[in-house]
């Protein structure tokens, strides 16, 4: 369903990894491992998966995880998405590179326990300005991204863009085909 909705190139960016995507097969194999324990003969009737996570209880032990450009997949994601972690009560990370300013997804979800994730970025003045804006928007945790010194190496970024960031044709067209 999203290989119909989405260009191609964006559906590759949610689903690819870098290079030989050893680690994206290893991640999914260590989640693999990962089963559900039940208890038996236990008192189950009062159940409660309330946390507490840095300073303050979320309503289960998750959080929405930083994604960027969520609105390349869907109009205003990141507000539709703290609005769904605000229905669960658990915190949303925004990420650094959004369609959405934190103004806007805290003035949507005003009871949302807004997270922001952080590129230290060489302009110290930008991130000094973020950190300042989330403040006033009430964020109280900034997740700190350390392991961005390099861009992964995506190879079928060749496939998708010409230089850099610009698309190359086939792309392009391709994006004109999904017009929603
Ligand atoms: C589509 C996509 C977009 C992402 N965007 C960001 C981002 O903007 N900033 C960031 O620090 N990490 C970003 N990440 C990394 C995720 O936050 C990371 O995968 C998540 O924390 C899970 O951690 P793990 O991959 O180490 O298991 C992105 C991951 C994906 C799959």
């Amino acid at each position: 369903m999203a290989q119909r909705r989405l260009p191609h190139f964006i559906f590759e960016y949610v689903d690819s990894g870098a290079e030989e995507e050893r680690t994206l097969a290893t991640n999914r194999h260590a989640f693999d491992q990962w089963r559900f324990v039940p208890d038996a003969l236990i008192d189950c009737e009062q159940r409660d998966l309330r946390q507490p996570l840095l300073g303050d209880i979320s309503a289960s032990p998750l959080i929405v995880v930083l994604t960027g450009y969520n609105s390349m997949q869907r109009n205003r994601a990141d507000i539709k998405l703290a609005h769904a972690a605000e229905e669960m009560g658990i915190p949303f990370t925004l990420s650094t590179v959004v369609n959405s300013t934190i103004e806007d997804v805290s003035r949507a979800t005003p009871k949302e326990r807004i997270w922001l994730q952080l590129y230290a970025m060489q302009d110290r003045a930008i991130t000094d300005n973020l950190l300042a804006r989330a403040k006033d928007c009430g964020c109280d945790t900034i997740v700190v991204t350390v392991d961005a010194v390099h861009y992964g190496n995506r190879e079928w970024d060749r496939r998708c863009y010409r230089d850099g960031m610009a698309l190359n044709w086939r792309n392009k067209f391709d994006a004109l085909t999904h017009p929603h």
